[in-house]
């Protein structure tokens, strides 16, 4: 399933891609998830340098291609990110670049900037202190990004975790407007307003932590334990994560579900032949919304980095 191109953005995402962010990545395991998510039809798959996965997407990747699975790179859709101590002019060039030779490719499809925040050069943890940010500059690292698309490195550019007050103000000055932001979304954060402001302005949105990022210590709001998820499941003889991803599909946003389980990579694609019905959407609607990543607040003692938007 591909998001379609729009008038103001031809980029054509597959609408589900797999998800590599995980507290340990096992480079073993994340490159048989991979192959066997190949297998299955996952066409789109998500890292980013911090992760610790573009080692072992890139060796499942080849391994795909030697014994065919694929038949050439251009079927897959690569996505990765450019890490908040690398947010400096200088280094998003070579950022990209380490991240092509890890992933052993010419090109991405897609390069975001991670999060809208500049790190000390190598500081590769995220910065939860002010004494490990320095000020974030957003056009000269935009400049660079614009660089590495006319280089041809990456055949798109756009960023993460942005808010519209910080997607106003790159829209103001870019050269190459961004072509996604990726932010946490799902039935606990839907993201209604981020959502319309991206609609209007031809961005397309990716969900992470579609799943609620279930088993980390981010799954604050348990959406897969939740009893109207379990309910609406029940009805359609689904499951909780179908019902999630399905309530997805249906915003028309792409998203990225992380599993490296066999029957739950498989489980996670069934979800495009079915549908949610109107009652299903209004009580989805009403779920107490919550975001998990809190920065701005006492456990992360960063300033606001989502602008009080909710
Ligand atoms: P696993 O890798 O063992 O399948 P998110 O994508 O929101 O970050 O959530 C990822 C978490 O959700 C992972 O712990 C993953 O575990 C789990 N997960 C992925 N798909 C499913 C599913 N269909 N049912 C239950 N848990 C799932």
């Amino acid at each position: 399933q591909l998001q379609p191109p729009s008038k103001s953005n031809p980029l054509c995402v597959p609408v589900i891609g797999l998800g590599t962010a995980a507290v340990h990545n096992d480079g073993d395991t994340v490159k048989a998830a991979v192959i066997e998510a190949i297998k299955l039809g996952y066409r789109h798959f998500d890292t980013a340098a911090q992760y610790g996965s573009e080692q072992a997407l890139g060796e499942a990747i080849a391994e795909a291609l030697r014994v065919g699975l694929i038949a050439s790179r251009d079927e897959l859709f690569i996505t990765s990110k450019l890490w908040c101590c690398d947010n400096h002019p200088h280094l998003v060039l070579p950022a990209l670049q380490n991240s092509l030779r890890s992933l052993k490719l010419d090109y991405l499809d897609l390069y975001l900037i991670h999060w809208p925040i500049t790190a000390k050069p190598g500081m590769w943890e995220m910065p939860y202190s002010e004494e490990s940010l320095v000020p974030f500059d957003l056009k000269s690292v935009w400049a660079a990004m614009e660089e590495c698309h006319k280089l041809g490195l990456t055949k798109s550019i756009g960023v993460s975790n942005f808010s519209c007050k910080k997607l106003e103000n790159l829209l103001s000055f870019a050269t190459i407007p961004p072509s996604v932001n990726q932010v946490e979304m799902n039935i606990a954060w839907q993201q209604k307003n981020l959502r319309a402001y991206c609609k209007a302005k031809g961005i397309i949105v990716t969900a992470y932590s579609p799943l609620g990022a279930k088993g980390s210590k981010w799954d604050i709001n348990q959406i897969l334990d939740n009893e109207l998820t379990k309910q609406i499941a029940q009805a359609h003889g689904k499951t909780a994560a179908q019902v999630c991803l399905r309530w997805l599909f249906e915003q028309g946003v792409t998203f990225i579900p992380k599993s490296y389980n066999k029957e739950r990579l498989k489980e996670n694609l069934e979800i495009f032949d079915w549908s949610l019905t109107k009652d299903d959407h209004e009580k989805i609607n009403q779920v107490k919304q919550e975001r998990m990543f809190k920065y701005g607040t006492a456990a992360f003692p960063l300033p606001d980095l989502f602008d009080g938007e909710t």
